[in-house]
């Protein structure tokens, strides 16, 4: 072996046992693919929205099992890649298994019969999972559903100051193009910290309850929020602590 060859040999792995630091950039795919992954599992809700109301079904046949497999092809078709189980990283086993637990811990309410609106709705299966995600990954990571402050209807999804300034300065101005994600690293209570947020908007579905007239009940009987089609409606946030 040339003294080129070996020097390049070691060289090479050297940077293969190199602790890698995640750079901003892995940081921007990491968190784009948990968020693609976190609505992939709500569009499974979404999706069967109708099915998970229907009175006359007893099991709905949306275990965690099958709901994962529907997700990992919401997924594919959103992001043109197929996640395997075997070589999930360990973020996206946790948001996997966040989705598996809130669908285990609510199959009694999903296959009750006789019973219409279940309450069972994407933000509120979100909410549930980012919970479970953001408790799973100790302190290193916290996903969050949110929305822009006049819009807010569970005051535990308000913005934070970071959130409601990117939403009322970014995301609402004509120049910023629609679905672009923000993201910026600060430090949180002395923390170093990566932050994304991407925005969401209000398509027909939605409107049934965030449309108008605005405060008419909607079917959650909560109040509507004048919300219009295309409009901001909402947020995924997440962080990444260093
Ligand atoms: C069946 C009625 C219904 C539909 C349809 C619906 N939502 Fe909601 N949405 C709610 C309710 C109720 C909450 C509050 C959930 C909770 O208590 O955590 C909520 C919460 C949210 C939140 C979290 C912020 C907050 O206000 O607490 C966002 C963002 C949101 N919805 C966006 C959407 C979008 C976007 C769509 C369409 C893709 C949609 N919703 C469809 C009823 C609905």
């Amino acid at each position: 072996m040339s003294l080129k060859c070996t020097i390049g040999l070691l060289l090479s792995l050297f940077m293969f046992f190199l602790p890698k630091p995640v750079m901003a950039e892995t940081k921007e795919v990491v968190s784009k693919e948990l968020t693609t992954l976190f609505r992939a599992a709500r569009k499974v809700i979404s999706d069967n929205q109708a099915h998970i109301n229907n009175p006359d079904i007893g099991d709905k046949g949306l275990s965690g099992k099958i709901v994962t497999q529907k997700l990992l092809e919401n997924y594919k078709k959103a992001s043109g890649k197929r996640l395997y189980p075997d070589s999930f990283t360990p973020v996206q086993e946790a948001m996997i298994n966040s989705v598996k637990e809130v669908m285990f811990e609510n199959q009694d309410l999903i296959n009750k019969q006789g019973v219409a609106f279940k309450g069972f709705i994407p933000a509120i299966f979100a909410g549930k999972v980012a919970n479970k995600f953001s408790r799973k990954m100790n302190g290193k990571m916290k996903i969050k559903l949110t929305a822009p402050t006049r819009y807010i209807r569970n005051k535990t999804n308000s913005p934070d100051y970071w959130e409601h300034n990117v939403i009322e300065n970014i995301f609402k101005m004509s120049a910023h193009k629609k679905g672009q994600s923000y993201s910026e690293n600060i430090k949180i209570k002395g923390k170093k910290a990566y932050r994304f947020i991407l925005p969401e908007y209000y398509q027909q579905s939605c409107l049934d309850c965030h449309g108008t007239p605005k405060g008419e009940l909607d079917i959650t009987g909560g109040k509507k929020e004048g919300g219009l089609l295309n409009e901001l409606g909402g947020a995924i946030s997440l962080i990444i602590y260093q």
